[in-house]
């Protein structure tokens, strides 16, 4: 299965161009699954709900996930993609899931960071794994990687892979994701972003860049600049995921003790 990612660096509150900046790259590989970082398309300081509002679109109807569509149907492939939704008079911080034959679906993000609390309503459904076809994919956004219950809630539920949207501005997370695949011995392809926001004079935020993806023993398969905006696209073995067997005798899932453990 080929997998990839792009790093990208929004201008923010630019749909248009920013849609019209990764299409061409998009089309230009042959890749069965392709990740998109968080609210890819509108860049990530709002303000304020209000603000928040104006930029999210319906999903399936918006520009964003039509065009994503569109992409999908043209180059028989499938692409997880951050967005914000808006939902009647709420926004939510997103995730769509798209593939060859057009819109499976969407997660939005249960851990809000930070000043998202102002502007999005926490995600309200289960976490859920869609079915792409080369693999059974599971999705977080971003801040939910610091709480081990997403991951681990994806992998019991059956996902060979995570697709991890993000617009990560703490350092520690490149380096977290690899326990995070070791425990649950799956891979995670995360998307980030580069640049910098600057929306009031006294709150400055640098992305830290570092996609990357990481698979079931730990091990880096490729890790983005800090800096840059890249496409990179791997081919990965999905049944390596599948095995949850650590040795002979250690098994990941069959030797938990959920009798014992504190929800
Ligand atoms: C984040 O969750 N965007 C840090």
């Amino acid at each position: 299965m080929r997998v990839g990612f792009i790093q990208n660096n929004p201008v923010f509150g630019e749909i248009g161009y920013n849609l019209s900046k990764i299409e061409p790259s998009l089309s230009q590989y042959t890749v069965d699954l392709m990740v998109l970082p968080e609210l890819f398309s509108t860049g990530y300081h709002f303000l304020n709900q209000k603000e928040a509002l104006r930029f999210s679109e319906p999903i399936p109807e918006g520009q964003t996930t039509q065009t994503l569509i569109r992409i999908c149907n043209k180059n028989h492939t499938s692409i997880i993609a951050g967005i914000a939704e808006q939902d009647e008079n709420r926004s939510y911080n997103s995730a769509v899931v798209i593939g060859p034959n057009g819109y499976l679906g969407k997660y939005r993000k249960i851990h809000l960071f930070g000043t998202e609390k102002n502007c999005f309503d926490p995600g309200n459904s289960p976490l859920k794994v869609f079915d792409i076809g080369s693999a059974r994919v599971g999705v977080m956004i971003c801040f939910d990687w610091r709480f081990p219950e997403t991951a681990r809630t994806l992998a019991l539920s059956g996902a060979d892979l995570i697709a991890h949207p993000s617009n990560l501005v703490l350092p520690n997370c490149p380096q977290a994701i690899i326990t995070r695949c070791l425990e649950n011995r799956i891979f995670i392809v995360t998307a980030n972003r580069v640049g910098t926001e600057k929306r009031t004079p006294s709150n400055s935020l640098n992305f830290i860049g570092q996609s990357q993806v990481v698979d079931p023993d730990g091990d880096i398969l490729y890790r983005a600049s800090e800096t840059k905006e890249e496409i990179k696209i791997i081919e990965i073995d999905i049944g390596k995921s599948r095995n949850k067997s650590i040795n002979s005798g250690d098994n990941l899932f069959t030797d938990r003790r959920p009798d014992l453990y504190r929800l």
